[in-house]
């Protein structure tokens, strides 16, 4: 078994509920060989198509949340079959994911695992976590978005530094640039994790995946589109229940019954 999930014990709440996906490749520091990797999106897929999951939470085991994509299975390969193949583009199925991803980062966050982490919605990182892009020590660059998620997360400067020279930085570090949103210690890293999700899968749910989808747009469209695309989002919840009532100090209101300000 490469990937574990499972449902923290509070998940009662229908719809409610945080889908926890642990990977689970000890022996190779969570190195993400062709087979973890499809277990994953796997896992990610049947929590994304579960109604009774709001919010999903990836993270690593051990000291690592993945060592990177497999040497190993990478030394093998020749450019025919790595370019035919189109490596690494079915990595990007998970942002194909409508329900938020946030990735808690325990450990070493390294070339594809790194890449991996920002393909999620929020990052958290563990005290004792490590990012960098280690792949220009393997005569190779970022293959699974490092050069290109890296620049919108932190800016050229740092984001050149890390693919260029290799080395890693610290969690501190990682939220000093805006990398990661949080350190936590490590050992309340994944109830933190999971207690956000709980937080986040607790909202409405329409208005939670239109959130995430407005927000990964402004990676891809000009400030113009985007606010164009933000403001026909923000009319389409006005069609939902949940813009028809909100909920003020634990009790359900209709919109029309809350007091002016
Ligand atoms: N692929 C395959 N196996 C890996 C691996 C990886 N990316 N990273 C670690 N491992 C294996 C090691 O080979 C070792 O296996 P054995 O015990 O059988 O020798 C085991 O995991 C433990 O690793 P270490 O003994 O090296 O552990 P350490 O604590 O001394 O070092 C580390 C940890 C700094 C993470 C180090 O393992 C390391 O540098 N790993 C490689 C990181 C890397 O270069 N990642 C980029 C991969 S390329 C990529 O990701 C392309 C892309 O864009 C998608």
């Amino acid at each position: 078994i490469l990937v574990e999930t499972r449902f923290p014990e509070d998940n009662s709440v229908v719809g409610g509920g945080v889908g926890v996906i642990s990977l689970h490749r000890p022996k190779a520091l969570n190195a993400l060989c062709d087979a973890l990797f499809d277990d994953l999106i796997h896992a990610v897929r049947a929590f994304d198509g579960d109604d009774d999951i709001g919010c999903i939470v990836i993270t690593g085991s051990g000291k690592a949340f993945a060592a990177g994509a497999d040497i190993s299975e990478m030394s093998k390969r020749e450019f025919a079959d790595v370019y035919k193949k189109n490596m690494f583009s079915q990595w990007a199925d998970i942002t194909k994911v409508s329900k938020p991803i946030i990735a808690a980062i325990n450990g070493f966050a390294l070339g594809g695992g790194c890449e991996l982490a920002m393909m999620c919605d929020i990052l958290l990182a563990g005290s004792k976590a490590q990012f960098g892009q280690p792949e220009i020590n393997l005569g190779v660059i970022p293959g699974a978005g490092g050069t290109q998620r890296l620049i919108r997360a932190v800016g050229k400067s740092k984001a050149m530094e890390m693919c260029l020279t290799g080395n890693r930085i610290s969690a501190q570090e990682a939220l000093d640039i805006g990398l990661v949103s949080k350190v936590i210690e490590t050992e309340f890293l994944l109830e933190e994790a999971v207690k956000m999700g709980f937080s986040i899968a607790d909202k409405g749910s329409v208005s939670v995946r239109m959130c995430k989808e407005a927000v990964n747009a402004a990676e891809e469209m000009t400030l113009a589109e985007g606010l164009r695309f933000e403001r026909r989002l923000f009319h389409a919840l006005f069609a939902t229940k949940d813009q028809k009532e909100v909920e003020l100090k634990g009790v359900r209101l209709k919109i029309s019954k809350v007091p002016e300000v």
